[in-house]
């Protein structure tokens, strides 16, 4: 069996006397989309905050590819190939469309932010290069025909495919995203659900937060279930579909429950 790209090790998280995440361990292989899945609080945001080192562990670990990365500063997590893709991509909006995903790359890569900005030579060179690349992601994510865009004129479901393009700038091995289908419609996420299909096709294995039913038993491969920071259940979503477990946490959550039984 190919050993798992992303190891999950019994990883606590506690705010105070809040305990977020209790004791969660799974393996993520590579080229797999996984969804974390679970009530609103129930510490899937954490959960992903913890994987790609915005917040400190409390105790428990993450590995990747083998190797320790739980605690590192998250600039460094994120050029060893774990990215986290942000809803709020607000400090790119005054930018294109394209410049978004070239400073995108930059602050991945070595080359200066603020060289970007003076065009100095380096950072020039490294347009050069990373150029073609950038219009080959925006060509895959659709958004070629809006690369000279102001990003913040976007529509929603480009916003997004957006946060995406910026996600894949940064050149990730593991790509997290968080709630990538919410306040879209059915044909929007169909459309982001062929995207991001699309982006395990290159190669990332894929890790997602989504509320969306229908669309995560579409999509995923497996799917982790959270309740009160705790992991109750861990499946393919025929076997999620059938956990009693699973059904009792989503009670009296009828979206949700509905969603469940869809597809
Ligand atoms: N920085 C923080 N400080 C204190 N408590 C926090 C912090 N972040 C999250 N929490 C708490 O931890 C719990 C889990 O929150 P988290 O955001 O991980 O849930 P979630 O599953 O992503 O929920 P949602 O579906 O609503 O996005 C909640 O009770 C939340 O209030
Ligand atoms: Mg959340």
């Amino acid at each position: 069996m190919t050993p798992p790209i992303l190891q999950v090790r019994n990883l606590t998280k506690k705010f105070g006397g809040l305990t977020a995440n209790n004791d969660i361990s799974f393996d993520v292989a590579p080229g797999e989309i996984l969804s974390v899945i679970g009530p609103n609080g129930a510490g899937k945001s954490t959960l992903f905050k913890l994987i790609s080192s915005f917040l400190r562990t409390t105790s428990g670990e993450v590995l990747f590819a083998g190797e320790r990365v739980s605690n590192l500063a998250p600039h460094i997590v994120a050029r060893k190939g774990i990215v986290r893709t942000f809803q709020e991509t607000t400090i790119f909006k005054n930018m294109t469309v394209r410049e978004s995903v070239i400073v995108a790359h930059h602050i991945r890569s070595k080359a200066n932010l603020l060289g970007y900005f003076f065009r100095s030579a380096n950072a020039h060179q490294d347009e050069q290069t990373f150029g073609r690349s950038a219009d080959d992601i925006l060509d895959f994510l659709g958004l070629a025909p809006l690369a000279n865009e102001i990003a913040c004129n976007l529509p929603q479901g480009h916003l997004r495919a957006l946060g995406i393009a910026i996600g894949l700038a940064c050149d990730p091995k593991v790509l997290l995203l968080d709630e990538p289908f919410a306040g879209m419609n059915h044909d929007e996420t169909m459309q982001m659900v062929e995207l991001v299909r699309g982006v395990r096709d290159r190669g990332v294995t894929v890790l997602l937060v989504e509320h969306d039913m229908a669309a995560v038993m579409r999509i995923s491969d497996r799917i982790v279930v959270l309740n009160f920071g705790e992991k109750i259940a861990e499946g393919t979503p025929a076997e999620i579909q059938d956990n009693e477990q699973v059904i009792e946490a989503y009670l009296g959550r009828e979206e949700d429950l509905v969603g469940l039984y869809t597809c």
